[in-house]
């Protein structure tokens, strides 16, 4: 594969800029060296042009490189709900969330679905998901066949439940470990595909259907896990009441050893202190979803008792209660109620690429999320539409970081000309 020399304005955060300052890169006339589908280098235009003088040059000047946005909470069988607004958690699930769920025990609206889905995140240039899939085989079948044909880099898998949802959407923790585990050997680690253990939260799942999670976890380390934790105060209630010997939400994961470094819980909007260091000290990750947390009503995200006790946090769009795949929308989300809540965290833009970029990467161990060199060469070409206000905007920004703050703010699917996965455009 010949060398290819990307040349645009490139940001990309390889630091945490919770932990350090100056954790932006911004490159005003720079360059991505792509090799192989691998990073070979990032910097200044003249200097990585001049060390590589046979690099295919693309001339992208006006347009602007970024990681590939990395969504670690969104649920594939939710698309054609997006927009269903106005009830808390509980009864958008009823009314709203687990009809359609229902619906994909026909496998080929499933697959249909699977595709909306997944050609919404490459137009909205989101590169690698994390995703809650379908309570049916065959639609994780589809499913997985379409993420694999699609080439984005996607985790997901059956959801677990066995209480408390639709009939319909309950399966036995028997039928819960064979089928996992048939969907493993099938799926996992194929290609750019990571299986993830789903139970769906812990007001659907009983004491043994948790334990086959724990199982299956243990037979294959590399497995991720995901699941929803301390999302809505009722829903926190109704879980004390299911699960009578926690002290709290998170000791129901907990006991059977589901919260560690691969682990990705979504929400914690309602957490304790001692929630927050047992989080800390797990290594697990908190899927902030700002956008569904308004939405639904669930409450604001303490984003700073987060950061305080070292608690690691990456973006989701919880579509389809979150309203849109937008990545940038998210990352603006969470900056406007960091701005509303009392002692809310100021979000500058290089937090916001960082949540939804390596943030994300690191939580689901991929190899991606920035552009160091031997990261696989997941981008996305984002440019200003003739005529719209980032435009307007571009041609006035003082600075990479506002104008990063500006991509952020005025951003969306219409300002993604292309989106690359392990150099190639999806
Ligand atoms: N908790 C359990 N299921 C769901 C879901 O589908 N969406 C959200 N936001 N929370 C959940
Ligand atoms: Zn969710």
């Amino acid at each position: 594969m010949t060398r290819r020399l990307y040349r645009a304005t490139v940001f990309a955060t390889p630091r945490n800029p919770f932990r350090e300052a100056r954790a932006l890169e911004a490159f005003a006339d720079g360059a991505l060296l792509v090799n192989d589908g691998q990073v070979q280098a990032c910097g200044e235009f003249s200097a990585i042009a001049n060390a590589n003088p046979n690099a295919e040059i693309h001339d992208w000047r006006g347009s602007f490189l970024l990681p590939g946005f990395v969504d670690t909470h969104v649920h594939f069988p939710q698309v054609r709900i997006i927009g269903a607004l106005g009830e808390p958690l509980l009864d958008w699930l009823k009314h709203s969330a687990l009809p359609e769920e229902a619906r994909m025990a026909d496998a080929s609206y499933a697959r249909l679905i699977a595709r909306e889905f997944l050609s919404a995140l490459a137009r909205h240039g989101t590169t690698t998901a994390l995703v809650f899939g379908a309570h049916f085989v065959p639609a994780m079948e589809a499913f997985f066949e379409e993420a694999g044909s699609s080439g984005l880099r996607i985790a997901s898998g059956l959801v677990l439940s066995d209480r408390n949802l639709l009939p319909v959407l309950h399966t036995s923790p028997d039928a819960a470990y064979e089928q996992s585990q048939t969907l493993i050997s099938r799926h996992h680690a194929k290609g750019l595909l990571t299986y993830a253990v789903t139970p769906r939260f812990a007001l659907s799942n009983s004491d043994a259907m948790l334990d086959v999670c724990r199982s299956i976890m243990a037979e294959t380390p590399s497995l991720l896990f995901q699941t929803h934790l301390n999302e809505n105060q009722q829903e926190v209630m109704a879980v004390a009441r299911e699960f009578p010997w926690a002290s709290d939400y998170l000791a129901v994961y907990e006991k059977f050893g589901l919260v560690g470094e691969r682990s990705v819980l979504a929400h914690n909007v309602h957490a304790s202190n001692s929630e927050l260091q047992r989080l800390a000290a797990s290594g697990a990750t908190v899927a902030h979803c700002p956008v569904s947390n308004a939405s639904l009503g669930s409450g604001l995200f303490a984003m700073t008792r987060h950061v305080h006790a070292g608690v690691r946090i990456a973006l989701g769009t919880d579509v389809g209660a979150g309203t849109g795949f937008d990545m940038l929308k998210e990352g603006l989300q969470a900056y406007l109620m960091q701005r509303l809540c009392p002692d809310g965290y100021g979000l500058t833009p290089a937090h916001l690429l960082y949540l939804a970029t390596r943030a994300g990467a690191e939580a689901l161990g991929a190899n991606a999320g920035d552009f160091a060199p031997g990261r696989s060469a997941d981008f996305v070409r984002i440019q200003a539409p003739e005529g719209s206000v980032l435009q307007a905007v571009q041609k006035n920004a003082e600075s990479p970081e506002r104008m990063l703050a500006a991509i952020f703010t005025l951003g969306g699917a219409e300002s993604i000309l292309s989106t690359w996965v392990a150099g190639r455009q999806v």
